[in-house]
């Protein structure tokens, strides 16, 4: 019989990410079990409990399994990564004035202001107390990475936001800022599964790499489906970054390439104070027309090569079928 690999590879992989999900939800279940004060653990239950890709803990085990035989002492680090990309999430809807996040609402919108914040607070603690569950003798690089890697999650954030004030903002300020604000968090996982793995520094310096370009690259598509991905998946407010005013890659390439006409129309829709969806479809034509979207696709296309290049670099001293696979899940997705 004629099995078609890939697609074995793929429903592979399904299983294992529905495998490492239920059990990163059952360490999890105990810490954001809805208790006094509900003000606090109501929220943070209801941001754990939404329809999340679960990509961070996934990376870390895979990047464990890839290496070893067990990533069981992997599952406190893997649950702390996502706790914390949780608290990025419910902050970042914040700063960004989303409605909603995973088909639902935010939580700053469903509850208010104070309890976003204060959950947010709260996510971090909890990630640390997993974080500090793991039994390692190299918990100490670990907690460091962690801690510098938010510090560079924050750094990003504020850079992103400095941005919305710019209309000067050049190509490699956007990637400095993604690198800081997503790809570390991704760069984290894979280097926290190599240190929890015992690799040798050589792959560790391959495992950053690897975490790094795929996290720019999965941002970038993130930027993409902000205007291309069907409204239902995406379950975020769609046209979020125009309406934000977001120094994407995109609208730098647009505003670089772009006539002076379409600039003009660009610019004119940003400076409107009630952007609604036949505006975003309006940009979205011209950034089309100009060729940014299709640029911004290829600038993709080449972090996610250097990531399968870094990946590749790690095949002699790892099993690395169900990463690749990994990418080529991030690779396709279409939320
Ligand atoms: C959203 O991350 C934030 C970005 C860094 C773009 P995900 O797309 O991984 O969000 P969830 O966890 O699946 O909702
Ligand atoms: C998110 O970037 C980065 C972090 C949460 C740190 P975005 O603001 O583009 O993420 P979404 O689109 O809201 O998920
Ligand atoms: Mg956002
Ligand atoms: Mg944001
Ligand atoms: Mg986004």
């Amino acid at each position: 019989m004629n099995i078609d690999k890939s697609y074995q590879k793929t429903a592979d992989l399904s299983e294992k990410l529905a495998d490492y999900k239920k059990r990163v939800h059952t360490f999890l279940s105990a810490k954001i079990n809805p208790r006094r004060p509900f003000s606090l653990y109501e929220p943070i239950h209801y941001t754990m409990s939404g329809d999340g890709k679960r990509l961070r803990p996934a990376l870390t085990l895979l990047t464990v399994e890839a290496f070893a035989s067990s990533v069981d002492n992997a599952l406190p680090a893997a649950a702390a990564l996502e706790l914390l990309h949780n608290f990025t999430l419910v902050h970042d809807d914040i700063m960004d004035r989303d409605a909603t996040r995973r088909g639902r609402a935010t939580v700053h919108n469903k509850w208010d202001l104070n309890i976003a914040l204060l959950s947010g607070d709260g996510l971090v603690a909890l990630a640390y107390e997993a974080l500090l569950e793991t039994k390692s003798e190299k918990i100490l690089s670990i907690s460091r990475l962690f801690t510098q890697g938010l510090i560079e999650v924050c750094e990003g954030q504020a850079l992103d936001i400095e941005f919305e004030k710019r209309n000067d903002v050049l190509a490699d300020e956007y990637l400095d800022m993604i690198g800081k604000k997503t790809a570390c968090l991704l760069s984290m996982c894979t280097q926290i599964g190599g240190l929890l793995a015992n690799v040798t520094t050589e792959n560790i310096a391959l495992l950053k790499q690897f975490g790094w370009s795929l996290g720019i690259a999965f941002q970038i598509q993130d930027d993409l489906l902000d205007i291309t991905a069907d409204q239902k998946l995406l379950g975020k407010d769609f046209g979020s970054d125009i309406k934000q005013h977001k120094k994407t890659y995109i609208l730098i390439h647009a505003l670089e390439k772009g006539s002076k006409a379409q600039v003009r129309e660009i610019s004119d829709i940003y400076n409107k104070t009630d952007i609604d969806n036949d505006d975003i479809f309006k940009v979205k034509d011209i950034f089309t027309e100009i060729g940014a979207i299709k640029h911004t696709q290829e600038l993709a296309t080449s972090y996610f090569s250097t990531a399968k290049n870094a990946l590749e670099g790690l095949s002699e001293s790892a099993d690395i079928k169900y990463l690749d696979a990994f990418l080529n899940f991030v690779l396709n997705r279409k939320a």
